[in-house]
């Protein structure tokens, strides 16, 4: 069943083409995929989907509901979440209140303490829970990342970037975290450069280059696509591990 789609999505800055006439189909359930060089607008399509671009053309669907250039306040409480590439902490807040805050939109007021620290320890950050987020190292700012935007209670997560800057144990945790989230029920996309992240972990992927889709498919068919090769995969050999 598909969750969301786009269809001819389009978003030019300027003279710039980011996104060009982009058909998705994120199925229910599964953890989507996106990869594609720099600058192939993987960012700007989830910018578009989560209301913090406004695509020039096309149309997003949700469930149904079409929330093409909608809020974001409108597009999280419909079930949306995400993290960002650049991360969007509150620095000067603690952890805790980082939480709280995102939670505040779909939280009676009952709850919110208890729900918000739910979060921290599935994360394994109440320990540092009154630590300043700026203050946190960035493997763990990373993380508070997701614990705010799952404390939203989302039913799709968007992930930009993950494991960029973490080591590989941190990506490793990463990686079984957004299993279980997963095997929970809820449907991830994601954007890696990590080839061994995408690969394991996704039952299918899309491909973009210069706003375009190129190729999706399983893992393994888009491994092998020639196209995909020659526009990333070779030339930055991300294939290798
Ligand atoms: N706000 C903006 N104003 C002008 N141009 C933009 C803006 N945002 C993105 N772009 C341009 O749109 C294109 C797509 O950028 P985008 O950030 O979506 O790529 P990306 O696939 O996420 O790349 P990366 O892997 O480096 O994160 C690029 O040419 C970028 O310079
Ligand atoms: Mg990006």
């Amino acid at each position: 069943m598909t969750l969301l789609s786009t269809h001819r999505l389009h978003k030019d800055f300027g003279g710039i083409v980011a996104v060009n006439d982009l058909d998705l189909n994120i199925e229910k359930g599964f953890i989507t995929g996106i990869i594609g060089p720099n600058g192939a607008g993987k960012t700007t399509s989830f910018n578009c989907m989560t209301g913090l671009d406004v695509p020039t053309s096309g149309q997003v669907i949700f469930n149904d509901i079409d929330i093409t250039g909608l809020p974001t306040y409108r597009i999280n409480r419909l079930g949306i979440a995400r993290t960002f590439q650049n991360l969007r902490l509150f620095k000067e807040m603690t952890v805790f209140e980082n939480v709280r805050v995102a939670k505040h939109r779909t939280s009676s007021a009952g709850n919110l303490q208890k729900d918000s620290g739910l979060w921290l320890e599935k994360l394994g950050l109440w320990t540092y829970r009154d630590e300043r987020a700026k203050d946190l190292p960035y493997g763990l700012q990373k993380r508070l990342e997701i614990a705010r935007a799952m404390a939203t209670n989302p039913k799709l997560l968007f992930l930009d970037e993950p494991a960029a800057g973490l080591n590989q144990t941190e990506t490793q945790e990463i990686m079984e975290l957004i299993r279980s989230f997963r095997d929970s029920g809820l449907t991830v996309v994601v954007i890696e450069h990590d080839m061994h992240l995408i690969m394991n972990l996704c039952q299918h992927i899309t491909v973009l280059n210069f706003g375009q889709k190129i190729a999706e498919g399983s893992p393994e068919s888009v491994r092998n696509d020639p196209q995909v090769i020659e526009a990333y995969l070779g030339k930055e050999d991300h294939a290798a591990r």
